[in-house]
């Protein structure tokens, strides 16, 4: 795992955007694994800038997201697809045909895993962005999650609903399941980028880069993948010294 520490959140999203920017420079059709939640905001807000003023061209990029919440569709706000499109795909030129992401409204759960996994295993990301729980969570797959699952269908913790909660009208009205990309999808990726900020994440970051690499914490399986970068504001790599 390479460990770069920054002063602040705008640091970690500028140089997560160096990275994403030489990914989509190297191979203008690259298949980029992209994350909902706080985290990458920053990161997509330097993706837009760039694309307005440098001309980045997204046209030929294609996109997989880690997870959805069961039952949610782009017609709701709280979906991870609306959220993608507000905070990234409608500031760039990429064609949303080629955006992939779970469909939260799938009737039948397990061939919408099915239809996912097929794809993930038509084509590795060829880099993955992801947040990380202050549980350690990597998109929805909670402590305990095997490290050699694909898409499924999982039950949120309760850690989980409390820290999204934030993003809803009330605790109550937290999908309280979703679907999410397996451990082994995420490590299918050529590179993984994981980004951490502030001191809520500080436990978590610790048991990803420092801890033993179990399935209690999800993330500790990326000390296992050959092309690792943890980008970490010094609030949530406080506990690494
Ligand atoms: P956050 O979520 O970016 O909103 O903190 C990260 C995660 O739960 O993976």
């Amino acid at each position: 795992m390479k460990i770069i520490i920054t002063e602040n959140y705008e640091e970690m999203s500028a140089r997560a955007f160096d990275i994403i920017k030489s990914v989509v420079t190297e191979n203008p059709s690259a298949l980029l694994g992209l994350a909902t939640g706080s985290t990458p905001l920053g990161l997509y807000r330097n993706m837009i800038d760039d694309h307005k003023k440098n001309g980045t061209s997204y046209k030929k990029i294609s996109t997989v997201n880690l997870d959805e919440y069961e039952g949610l569709d782009v017609t709701s706000d709280q979906s991870y697809v609306y959220f993608m499109r507000k905070n990234l795909f409608e500031g760039l030129d990429i064609d949303l045909k080629n955006t992939n992401i779970e469909n939260g409204k799938a009737k039948d759960a397990e061939a919408e895993c099915a239809r996912y996994n097929e794809l993930l295993h038509s084509r590795a990301q060829d880099i993955q962005v992801l947040g990380i729980g202050s549980n350690g969570h990597i998109a929805f797959n909670e402590p305990g999650t095997p490290f050699g699952s694909e898409t499924h269908i999982v039950q949120l913790t309760e850690s989980t609903i409390r820290d999204n909660s934030r993003l809803f009208k009330s605790i109550d009205e937290v999908p309280r399941r979703a679907f999410t990309m397996g451990l082994k999808n995420i490590m299918n990726a050529k590179k993984i980028l994981i980004l951490a900020n502030g001191a809520g994440k500080a436990k978590a970051v610790y048991g990803m880069v420092r801890g033993a690499v179990t399935e209690e914490v999800p993330a500790s399986i990326l000390q296992l993948h050959p092309d690792c970068t943890v980008i970490c504001d010094k609030d949530a790599a406080a506990l690494l010294n």
